[in-house]
């Protein structure tokens, strides 16, 4: 059974001040996770997580993590904006992007972030746009098929990120010559993955990558970014990935693939969303409406704007009616959301406890690219964001948007 972070007094706690629907985080869970992450880095000196900003752009996140050593990976101006206005700088931030508009080059570039370039064509432009930084980042897509133990994981082949595998070391042979001086490979080739292996079998392929590179062209390689990619239980029958068996098993491909080539000083560098986020977040929601038609459905006042993850991947998401935990579940239910789009259900043939007007439904792990993937379609408005920290107690850390939000950028 998944359990939620939070139980049904809290919840009505909360809720007399801030009404619902909101997504709910959890300070303690976030924090605990972060430093597992660092154990299981702990062997590689200069190993750090870069934070996918993309997945939860909230100021309270990004400076939690920041508290556990964890810089920023943005993919867009306001994304660099809010690292900086967080504190991060230089280094602090790695700049992942690809189909890069001219000035988010440029502010990556006053920003002194890490850029990490997504195709040859774009050293030129950068170049002339702000010249080539010192340190400098390369996408790498090998192509084809990623497979582990022969399991089709993703298709970097089908994907529009990186460049092969010869325009990496001619990417790298003109950023030398251009005067870069540090190196750093990138690549995200399968998403939400959930098994141990597969930062370890990446890790591998890059790793190989860097003594290949580093042979041919002779450039200083620093640094390995496995980006994101490792995934989360969404489901409660799938066992979770074990970060500490991740680490070790990275650390095993290193000493095998790195050590022998004299390469052992080069630090890892992760940019996980997922797995540092969305177990830690989810959406509270209330039932207002009930319909008997030719299913059972129930209405909550939160709808795909603010999840969209289920309607636009058909992602299951975990649902707890909050105080019916031990519950039978013996209803059948859709829970919907009140868009005029009928893949507006949170769940379909969900069977949960009979759900009563009133009750507070929990939607699971939507702390990651929950609320960040939300819209304002029908004119609908985003919910607001709260931390439950660690004492019990508990901020605003957004608040809702309002209808002056939705109008401000029109023309009347
Ligand atoms: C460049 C890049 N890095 C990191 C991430 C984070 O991925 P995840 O949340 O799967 O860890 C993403 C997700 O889309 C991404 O595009």
């Amino acid at each position: 059974m998944k359990k939620t972070f939070v139980n049904l007094d809290k919840i009505r706690e909360i809720s007399a001040q801030i009404p619902t629907p909101f997504h709910l985080y959890d300070e303690r869970g976030i924090e605990e996770n972060a430093e597992r992450l660092k154990a299981a880095f702990a062997w590689n000196k200069g190993f750090r997580e870069y934070f996918a900003v993309k997945a939860t752009p909230t100021p309270a996140i990004l400076k939690l993590l920041q508290k556990h050593g964890c810089g920023v990976d943005c993919s867009s101006l306001t994304e660099l904006i809010m690292g900086e206005k967080c504190g991060f700088t230089g280094d602090d931030i790695m700049f992942s992007s690809n189909d890069t508009p001219d000035n988010e080059f440029v502010e990556a570039a006053r920003l002194g972030a890490i850029i990490n370039l997504d195709d040859i064509t774009h050293i030129e432009i950068l170049k002339n746009l702000a010249g080539i930084p010192k340190k400098i980042c390369c996408r790498f897509n090998p192509g084809g098929a990623f497979e582990i133990a022969n399991k089709i994981m993703d298709n970097p082949g089908d994907a529009k990120y990186g460049m092969t595998r010869e325009q990496i070391f001619a990417a790298f042979r003109e950023l030398k010559n251009l005067g870069a001086e540090e190196f750093g490979i990138h690549a995200f080739l399968a998403s939400n993955t959930v098994s141990n292996d597969y930062y370890p079998v990446l890790a591998s392929e890059l790793f190989q990558l860097a003594v290949d590179i580093r042979r041919a062209v002779d450039v200083k390689i620093t640094f390995i970014n496995l980006s994101g990619g490792v995934g989360i239980p969404y489901r409660p029958e799938q066992q979770p990935n074990d970060i500490m068996v991740i680490g070790e098993g990275v650390r095993r491909v290193y000493e095998e693939i790195l050590g022998p080539a004299g390469m052992d000083d080069i630090a890892i560098f992760t940019e996980m969303g997922r797995f540092m986020l969305a177990p830690y977040g989810c959406l509270v929601t209330k039932a207002i409406r009930e319909k008997h038609i030719y299913k059972e459905y129930i209405g909550v006042d939160a709808c795909a704007c603010d999840l969209m993850r289920p309607a636009m991947y058909g992602a299951y998401h975990h649902i707890t009616v909050l105080g019916k935990e031990d519950a039978p579940a013996d209803h059948l239910y859709d829970v919907t959301g009140n868009l005029c789009e009928n893949n507006d259900k949170f769940a379909v043939d969900r069977a949960l406890p009979k759900v009563d007007m009133g009750d507070y439904l929990v939607i699971h792990d939507t702390g990651a690219h929950g609320r960040s993937m939300g819209y304002n379609y029908n004119g609908k408005l985003r919910s607001g964001e709260v931390m439950l920290n660690a004492d019990g107690s508990f901020d605003l850390i957004r608040r809702a948007e309002t209808p002056d939000d939705y109008f401000a950028t029109l023309v009347w």
